[in-house]
């Protein structure tokens, strides 16, 4: 056998002795490289294995590590600090999180960040998620790719669900906002496959809300006109999925409820009828109209309760999140969306900025 030249993610991780997500994030930060494989696998060569081993040796030990730990916000980047594993040799670095924090104000959080290899957000601490994720459709966004195949798609959705399911409280919610199908590139069951992945990851199923959204523009190919040889049917509606984790019943929070009569009547009918949101306004290509959160949050979670959108956009979800008194953490890999989503906080959600606690990217 001849020696090995390119590694997988876990082995590159053993090999240097950190994590694969820690290995995700030195990638992002140019400390190691990789290249991918036809299936979009990272392969890390050999030489840039050694080489960052060679330029990372000479690194200092802090002295008191968990001080540095709750410290590392002040750490610049590219620095690197060291924790022990339950005090065993060897020390392993350890990059901070902080660094992905681009905004705070008293009770929001912008993460600019990739949802997948992300430490940033806390396990088991989220009450409720309300999300709207790629819908691999090619749309034109400025970081991600949406034009992946669809069995990458799911690879992708598969892992994005994971890190969701972790997120979560035992009795933390889940809103996911996707399309019934999929007509561009051939026809696809979208919410039925994404469905049976959130079961796999975990997930429980509660119910399906359909989203009639009143766009009349996607009522446009008929396939064979007025024939039955091969005519196109379109449902111009979205879903929204919601799961859980383990109970559905919610003990956790304030128990503090604030929708009213009227809007618990007309929601709990889970069919939803509003307008979606307008691009050229937002100036975002897939935003959800901040109606379609606000419902989520207040029908789902206690005033109070932490509410956690892991593809922010252009910050709607933080804009319910402020008009209902709960706490909001967006995640965007974009960082121009994080500055959209920062700015539509100011000019639509009326942040108090006497209440900033001046964190910004
Ligand atoms: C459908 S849009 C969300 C729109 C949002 N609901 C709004 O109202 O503006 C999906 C967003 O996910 C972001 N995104 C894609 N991949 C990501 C990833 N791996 N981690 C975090 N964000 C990601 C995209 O940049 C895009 O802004």
């Amino acid at each position: 056998m001849g020696v090995r030249s390119m590694f997988t993610t876990k082995d590159a991780a053993k090999h240097i002795g950190v994590s694969q997500s820690t290995i995700y994030r030195m990638e992002k930060r140019g400390l190691i490289s990789s290249i991918r494989t036809a299936g979009g696998q990272r392969r890390f060569s050999i030489e840039s294995i050694k080489k960052y081993l060679e330029k990372n040796q000479n690194f200092e030990v802090p002295k008191n590590p968990n001080k540095y730990k709750k410290l590392t916000h002040l750490v610049k980047e590219q620095e690197v600090n060291y924790v022990t594993d339950n005090n065993k040799q060897p020390l392993t670095p350890k990059i901070p999180s902080s660094d992905e924090l681009f905004f705070q104000a008293d009770s929001i959080w912008i993460y600019n960040a990739d949802i997948l290899p992300t430490e940033s957000i806390e396990e088991n601490s989220i009450d409720l998620i309300v999300t709207s994720p790629p819908y691999g459709v090619g749309i034109k966004y400025n970081s991600h790719d949406d034009t992946m195949a669809y069995h990458d798609y799911l690879s992708f959705t598969k892992g994005w669900l994971a890190k969701c399911y972790k997120f979560l409280k035992d009795d933390g919610r889940f809103c996911l906002n996707i399309p019934l199908d999929k007509n561009k590139g051939g026809q696809q069951s979208v919410c039925a496959d994404i469905t049976t992945l959130a079961k796999q990851a975990g997930f429980k199923y509660h119910s399906t809300i359909i989203w009639n959204e009143q766009n009349i523009s996607r009522r446009t190919a008929w396939g064979s006109w007025l024939s039955a040889a091969a005519p196109y049917v379109i449902a111009p509606v979205e879903v929204i999925v919601v799961l859980y984790k383990r109970s559905w019943k919610k003990t956790s929070g304030s128990r503090k409820s604030d929708i009213t009569r009227k809007e618990f009547m007309e929601w709990t009918n889970g069919v939803w009828n509003f307008m979606g949101e307008s691009k050229k306004r937002v100036g975002h290509p897939a935003p959800f109209p901040v109606e379609l959160p606000r419902r989520c949050i207040k029908l789902f979670s206690f005033v109070g309760d932490t509410v956690l959108d892991p593809f922010l956009g252009s910050g709607s979800t933080l804009l319910a999140c402020l008009q209902t008194g709960r706490k909001g953490i967006g995640v965007e890999i974009d960082r121009k969306y994080c500055e959209l989503a920062k700015k539509r906080l100011f000019t639509e959600g009326h942040i108090n900025q006497l209440k900033l606690a001046v964190v910004e990217g």
